[in-house]
């Protein structure tokens, strides 16, 4: 992948697995991610692909046991977190790194005001004493739009709508200005007018703050609107990546195809069915041969018997497809 000075978040060839069976589940393997300063990129895939996994792997909140990170690094500025103290790991979670899940409702405290849940992480990463905190929780609250924030920053979560909850998520994620922040759907649970919302929410924040944003979704519609740079993963692998308009004007992959060609346009007429990819998704525990062939429309017979390793391969810069792939149509 490109490495240049503006460069941030260098994931080299990480591997983490499940050891839920005999056989462990791969659920990231060989992944390899680079992300720039204050871009936003994107990671997409059909569900049981990985991308939660990979996220969780960059926080180091893996659950262990069943899971474990088995191999690569993943180098924040050059330091690799994988080889750093638990305790260094806490002081980079929120501060360096922030987080936004799926479902706010499981990741906020019910029991802690919201005002509290903000204020605990200003005065463990910023130093600031309680007075300052509450004052600065505000301040959070009213950026992210949260309606009333001096009588909400003492509600607790069950008395929010859930766009509001997400807000808070937001608040708490950018409370410490992080470098990068990691979005992990985070308005699937949302209604589509509040999706757009927070979606331009964190877009705006993110561009006034220089942050950087992985932003990991199923919809390919969300990534052409606000990414500059996209993963696609399928089967625990990264199978193309390259920025937005290579992706969508010159997908390689027939995986990416497939997914392209699943998106709802405006100029598509509603009685045309989309398409769907055919198949099933490849068992994730054995990794000899492209994980993809059991749904390629034409794989080749050295691919067919697992004769061919997956791998990238840079097709013009910027633009890397699986080598096993990259002629299939
Ligand atoms: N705690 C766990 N124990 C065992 N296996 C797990 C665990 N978490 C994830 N996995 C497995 O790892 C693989 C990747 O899961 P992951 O959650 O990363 O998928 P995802 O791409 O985020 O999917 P979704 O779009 O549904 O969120 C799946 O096969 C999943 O079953
Ligand atoms: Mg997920």
């Amino acid at each position: 992948m490109t490495n240049n000075s503006e460069n941030l978040l260098n994931i080299k060839n990480l591997r983490t697995i499940f050891r839920t069976s005999d056989d462990p589940v791969i659920a990231v393997n060989d992944v390899s991610i680079n992300i720039n300063k204050g871009e936003i990129v994107g990671i997409v895939g059909e569900s049981g692909c990985g991308k939660s996994v990979t996220a969780l792997s960059i926080m180091r909140l893996v659950p262990n046991p069943p899971g474990e990170i088995i191999s690569g690094e993943i180098l924040l500025e050059g330091n690799n977190l994988l080889s750093i103290d638990e305790s260094e790991m806490e002081k980079i979670r929120g501060k360096e790194i922030g987080m936004i899940f799926q479902e706010p409702m499981t990741s906020l405290n019910p029991v802690l005001t919201i005002g509290k849940q903000i204020t605990e992480i200003l005065e463990l990463h910023q130093g600031v004493d309680a007075k300052e905190a509450v004052i600065e929780a505000v301040r959070l609250l009213t950026i992210v739009g949260l309606p009333d924030p001096e009588i909400r920053v003492n509600e607790y979560p069950h008395q929010l709508s859930g766009g509001q909850r997400q807000r808070v998520m937001i608040a708490i994620a950018l409370s410490c200005n992080p470098k990068i922040l990691i979005a992990d759907e985070p308005t699937t649970a949302l209604d589509v007018t509040i999706q757009a919302q927070i979606l331009e929410l964190i877009k705006d924040l993110t561009t006034k703050m220089g942050t950087a944003v992985i932003l990991i979704t199923h919809n390919l519609g969300i990534l052409a609107r606000y990414a500059d740079r996209i993963y696609v993963m399928y089967g625990g692998h990264v199978v193309e990546s390259g920025n937005i308009i290579d992706i969508f004007n010159k997908p390689k992959h027939p995986y990416t195809v497939g997914l392209l060609n699943s998106v709802p346009t405006l100029e598509v007429n509603s009685d045309v069915e989309l398409s769907t990819i055919p198949g099933e998704v490849h068992d994730l525990s054995s990794i000899k041969g492209c994980v993809y062939r059991s749904r390629c429309a034409n794989p080749t017979n050295d691919c067919k018997e697992g004769k061919v390793e997956m791998g990238l391969i840079e097709i013009k810069p910027g633009h890397w497809v699986d080598q096993c792939c990259v002629n299939c149509k």
